[in-house]
């Protein structure tokens, strides 16, 4: 396995500059999506602090689709447009809110979660999954981290699906 460290501790660019080269180095050469899915939500989960979820949820058949993820059992189908997740896929842009209580629609898989980051994934101008973090702290995700997770995602997004 690779040997993977990341300094957490350095600003926002450089720490997802760094996560970055690690997650396409874990993917790369590996064409199973499930895998590589798999090995993202753990790397995340690893290294990012504050998270009491990450993970994927894949879109089959216009419905959201439990994925790879680490953390809490959780929700299985989400439909397109419904809470945070399906909002980021109908809409195919980040959401990232700082209060779930306050999203119309949030679906409550785990009752701890505050706030919320979700990055569509995106192969040929469709969207193919979305990436799924979740903060038991209000207002967890800085708009940096949702940067940061964005360009990661898009610089994997073809291992993943
Ligand atoms: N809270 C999400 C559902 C997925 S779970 O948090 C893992 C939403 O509203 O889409």
């Amino acid at each position: 396995m690779l040997d993977i460290a990341i300094n957490t501790d350095q600003p926002a660019a450089e720490f997802y500059a760094d996560l970055t080269s690690s997650a396409a180095a874990l993917v790369d050469g590996e064409p199973d999506a499930i895998a590589n899915m798999a090995n993202i939500a753990a790397l995340i989960w690893q290294y990012l602090p504050g998270l009491n979820w990450a993970g994927f949820y894949r879109v089959i058949d216009d419905e959201l689709v439990l994925g790879p993820f680490q953390g809490k059992t959780a929700c299985i189908r989400i439909a397109m447009g419904t809470g945070v997740c399906g909002t980021a896929a109908a809409s195919g842009t980040v959401q990232r809110v700082a209060d779930v209580h306050a999203f119309p629609g949030h679906i409550a898989c785990d009752a701890d979660s505050r706030s919320e980051l979700v990055v569509p994934v995106l192969k040929n101008a469709k969207v193919i999954a979305v990436f799924d973090l979740d903060s038991p702290m209000p207002d967890h995700f800085r708009p940096e981290d949702a940067a940061g997770m964005a360009k990661l995602i898009g610089a994997i997004a073809d291992s993943l699906g």
